[in-house]
This record gives C-alpha cells, structure tokens and sequence, in this order.
C-alpha cells in the first residue's frame, strides 16, 4: 500500500545583516563570490522559504543516498514538497530576508530528510539560492569563506563565535523603505564584477585585510574596531555601486542623513557608540552595544519622534550647533519605522508548522 503519511519539518533561521559585504560573483552558477563576507546572525526569524530548484536538487540526491544505503527508509525523495514560509522581515528591501528565507528552507528539508550534513555542508547548499543565505545557517558571527575550488567545494559558511561570546552586540533598523529594491542583488553586483575598475581593488587589496580585522575584532569584543570596519565597509561597498556603468544607487537622502545622524552622536559622545551600515537598499542598520542602548535609542528618539517627551530634549542642540537642520528633518520624514534586535541564534526547529494535516498551507 501506498505510504500515505504526511512527512514535515519546519524550522526558523536568523536574518543576518553583513559587516564585510559580499558582492560580486566569480562563477554565477554555482554562486561563488569573489570575496569572502562576514556577518553577525540578528535574532529575528522567518519561518521557512521561497524559491528553489538548485537547493532541491542537491538536497534530494543527498537523502536518496540515504534511501539506498538504508532501504527502509521512506523513499522521501520521490515525494512531491510542499513548502510554506511565512517572512517578518520586508522582503527584498534589501533586509536580508531572502538568506533568511533560503536558509529556512534548506534547513528545514535537511531536518525532513534527517540529513547529517553539518551546517557548513548545508551552507553550500543554501550559497546556491542566495550567496548570502549560507551565513544565515549560522547564529552568532559568521563568516563565508569564499574558497578557491572551481567546483565551489570549499565556498562555505563558518562559524567565527557564537553569538554567546559577545551577546551585547545589538541593531536597531531604521526602515526608510519596504518597498521593494529598484536592482536586484543579483543583477547589481554582476554590473560592478564587469564594470567596475574600484571593484577589483576592493576584492583583492581591501576585504581579505578587513576580514581578519574584523575576526580579531570579534574575537577581542572590540566595538570600536568592529564599528569603524563596519562603516568603511559599507561605504566602500556603495562607491563600488556608484562606480558601476549605470551607476548603482541604494541609498538614498534618507540613508545619508542617517549616516550624519550617527557621526554627530559618537562626536557628541566622544566615542564610537553606534555604528551603520546599509545593504542593497536605503534602510539602515545601526549596531551598538546593549550598555550604549539608552544613548542610542534616546538619540534617534529624539530626532525621530521629537514630540514624545520621554527622549526629552538631552540632545536637542545637535540639531542646532553645527548640524545641518535640514538633514535630520529628512530622516524624521523618511524613516517609517525601527526594528529592534540582536545577534541571535541560528535556525531553530519548531513545531509551529504552517503545514496543515492534510499536507497544504493551513
Ligand atoms: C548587499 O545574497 O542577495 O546584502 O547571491 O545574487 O542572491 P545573490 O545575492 P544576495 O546579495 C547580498 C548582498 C548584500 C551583502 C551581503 O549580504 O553580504
């Protein structure tokens, strides 16, 4: 008789925002960048996935060998899938929801597969959906190392702390848009890979140097380094967009006056409390330790919702001494809202599924 039973997994995984940006590829295929990445994991999570086939193919040839060798297992890989994913992250906003996604699902499929592959084999996997999905298979502090194989066997996702070594770390997300991004990732970074002439300096010269800055960092739960990498990083990353043919543009005024905003406010404390960042779009992350959180948080109050008297009026004068009035006016228009988090754990199996007993999106 047929096996009629409805086989599911479901399982979380973390958003995961870059301090070292990955951008360009060298092989599109098999999706391997030519530099490697870093990332701290953030404790957000959307359940399970959205697209694809490369991601299947590998899972299901991996747990066919396990059919083989075993022959009573259920033969799961001639079952058709069914996949339901639920996202509490806005999707392609350039907030890292699809690694997030692609990492639920292949997650989630090994765990129904009951696949023994470690997470850095599945990392291979998920780098093939989306290249920065394979950090998100990951919690705490992650890196993806590019490798050199052509076959892409060494193009993986480590772990460089969990995220229990330094748990103060946290990020505050300034959303400045949902909406969808006008170039994809994708289609973006193969732009500057072909004409960009800032790109290869970048890839060569700059990033293996920051990456061992950045672990060191990491390793010493050095804020002030971690932060000024963080910073030079993304900003080297958008002039590698600006410098490719047509030029690329994430961020927007919005994203610059956030930029000031977090200038003026480690100025005015005399040392690095937050740090920014911007992936392919305009919304902001900053990163800052839990100590520094009042601070923080009171500064963007103050100059988001100046109205509101708790953040009471500490650094009102920024706007007025030295600081271009207009600029902050800009970021309280245009930042629709703040997402708090911090660095988190990796993808969590749960029984929360969203598959109902009929095998079909409950
Ligand atoms: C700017 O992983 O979305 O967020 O591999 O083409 O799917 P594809 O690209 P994707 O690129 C992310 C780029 C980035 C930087 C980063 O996350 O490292």
């Amino acid at each position: 008789m047929a096996d009629k039973k409805i086989y599911s997994a479901s399982t979380t995984a973390p958003v995961n925002i870059a301090v070292v940006k990955y951008w360009g590829k060298r092989d599109a295929k098999l999706n391997l960048p030519t530099n490697s990445s870093l990332s701290p994991a953030a404790a957000l999570s959307p359940r399970t996935p959205s697209r694809q086939t490369a991601c299947f193919r590998e899972l299901k040839a991996l747990r066919k060998k396990l059919e083989d060798a075993n022959p009573s297992l259920p033969k799961l890989s001639e079952y058709h899938v069914h996949i339901v994913s639920e996202n509490n992250f806005p999707t392609a906003a350039g907030l890292a929801s699809s690694a997030a996604g692609f990492a639920a699902l292949v997650r989630a499929i090994a765990n129904l597969y009951e696949l023994p592959e470690s997470p850095t084999e599945l990392s291979k996997i998920a780098r093939q959906g989306s290249g920065s999905a394979c950090r998100s298979l990951f919690g705490g502090y992650v890196a993806w190392e590019m490798g050199q194989a052509v076959d892409g066997s060494d193009s993986c996702a480590v772990e460089v702390a969990p995220a229990s070594h330094w748990p103060e770390l946290k990020a505050a997300i300034l959303v400045v848009s949902a909406a969808k991004k006008g170039v994809s990732s994708t289609a973006g970074m193969q732009a500057t890979v072909n004409t960009s002439a800032l790109f290869a300096h970048r890839a060569r010269d700059v990033v293996p140097k920051r990456m061992e800055a950045m672990r060191a960092a990491i390793r010493n739960r050095d804020f002030e380094r971690f932060a000024a990498h963080t910073m030079a990083d993304s900003n080297q990353f958008h002039a590698v967009c600006l410098d490719t043919t047509p030029p690329i543009f994430y961020m927007n005024d919005v994203s610059r006056a956030a930029i000031r905003a977090i200038e003026a406010l480690n100025t005015l404390e005399g040392r690095v409390v937050g740090a920014y960042t911007f992936d392919a779009g305009p919304n902001a992350v900053i990163y800052y330790r839990e100590k520094d959180e009042e601070k923080v948080l009171g500064f963007l109050g103050e100059l988001l919702a100046p109205e509101v008297a708790e953040w009471a009026g500490k650094y009102a004068k920024v706007a007025l001494e030295g600081y271009d009035n207009k600029l902050f006016e800009a970021l309280k228009d245009g930042v629709s809202r703040v997402i708090l988090t911090r660095v988190g754990e990796g993808p969590i199996r749960t029984d929360d599924t969203l598959i109902g007993t009929d095998g079909l999106p409950s």
